[in-house]
């Protein structure tokens, strides 16, 4: 198979983990005789130093113009701390899944059996979880008007759904649920929240169509609970741009770590596959970042942008077998972990590509 992949590290550890997921995407065509071709884009801090532009017209181009995304992070102290920074990372990222209509994150929680103990949730309460969360992204309080009045001493963001952003979201979130253990469950505030009363009236609707999945309604604030009580209730969650954003950095510690957690970005056009993770400054340089988020969002390109299961499986079978074999990055290790297995991200990378 011929494809174009853009490979756009972006910020921070998104360099460092980038190059892992890319050296694992041409490992891959090697073994399964695929012919990708890649380029590189620049997005966030790099590309403001760059250009001024957090997602210069060139970058959003070149994602137009290839077959799948390879995305790292975005951010940089620099503006976390600066509140009154105009052009910032972020923006870059928000108006690129904006621009390629990317409306629905795919974020497997994936527990891998060996980093039962690197969690600090029990093992016997993780054994068996198995997530997959849909999280609207292109709607929500993060793309509403936003401003300041008074004088600058009243800030307001505005949230707002419509009827269309629902539905389509949850339409898939239902024929997810379908090819899995056929349970739904929908995170909303509708106790309060205007925008979660419209979501939850539109999954009502649509839940007849679908009478082999079991829906639920869970408010977040008790799926915030539930989620570290008792994940094993949880098969596909469907929920809001803010509450999955939330939610999923909560589950990242069903499946270990940050370092883990691979997502889809998918939509109208090109697919964008990124580690729910940020640009991580408090350990970019040090070469400790675990790669493996970037790896499986390279497995989850392969799989749902080309269709390539098997090449995709053979992604987290390697992955699977690293870390039987005792391997850890920083992040998942533990007291039993010896120093010996202990990898940086580079050393994970290529005892990763020796088991591909
Ligand atoms: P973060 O996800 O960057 O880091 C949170 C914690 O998890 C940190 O302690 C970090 O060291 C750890 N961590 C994250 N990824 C890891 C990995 N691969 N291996 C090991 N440890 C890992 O979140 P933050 O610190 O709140 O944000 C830092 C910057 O990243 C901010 O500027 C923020 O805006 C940005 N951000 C970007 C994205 C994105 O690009 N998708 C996502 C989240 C945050
Ligand atoms: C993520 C990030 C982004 C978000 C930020 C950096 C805009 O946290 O990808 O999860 O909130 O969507
Ligand atoms: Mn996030």
């Amino acid at each position: 198979m011929k494809k174009h992949i853009l490979i756009v590290p972006g910020d921070g550890i998104g360099q460092e983990v980038t190059e892992v997921g890319k050296k694992v995407l041409e490992k891959i065509a090697a073994k399964f005789g695929h012919e990708f071709t890649y380029d590189e884009a620049l997005i966030g801090h790099v590309a403001i130093e760059a250009t001024g532009n957090p997602l210069p017209d060139e970058t959003l181009e070149k994602m137009r113009a290839s077959d799948a995304v390879l995305f790292g992070a975005v951010g940089h102290p620099k503006y976390d701390n600066d509140p009154s920074a105009k052009v910032r990372p972020e923006q870059g990222l928000l108006k690129m899944r904006k621009e390629l209509g990317l409306y629905a994150n795919l974020r497997p929680i994936k527990l891998f059996d060996e980093l039962l103990g690197a969690s600090s949730i029990k093992p016997e309460i993780l054994r068996g979880s198995d997530i997959l969360f849909f999280r609207e992204l292109t709607g929500d309080i993060y793309f509403g008007e936003k401003g300041r009045k008074n004088e600058g001493d009243t800030a307001y963001d505005i949230a707002e759904y419509s009827r269309y952003e629902v539905e389509r979201i949850a339409r898939k979130a239902f024929d997810a649920a379908r090819t899995r253990r056929k349970k739904l469950c929908s995170v909303d505030k509708a106790n309060v929240l205007e925008t979660s009363r419209l979501w939850r009236e539109v999954v009502q609707k649509l839940a007849p169509e679908y009478p082999d999945v079991e829906v639920e309604h869970q408010f977040v604030d008790s799926a915030a609970m539930m989620l570290i009580k008792d994940p094993k209730r949880f098969d596909v969650v469907v929920t809001a741009n803010l509450f999955g954003d939330i939610l999923t950095d909560e589950a990242s510690q069903i499946a270990g770590s940050m370092g883990m957690l691979a997502s889809a970005s998918v939509g109208d056009s090109t697919g964008v596959y990124e580690p729910i993770h940020g640009s991580a400054h408090d350990i970019t340089g040090k070469g400790i970042a675990n790669p493996l988020a970037s790896v499986l969002s390279a497995a989850l390109l392969l799989d749902i942008s080309f269709g390539l299961k098997a090449e995709s499986d053979a992604i987290i079978a390697a992955v699977d077998k690293l870390l039987k074999d005792g391997f850890r990055t920083k992040d998942i290790a533990d007291e039993t972990t010896p120093a010996d297995k202990i990898l940086n991200t580079q050393a994970a990378g290529e005892e990763l590509l020796k088991r591909i």
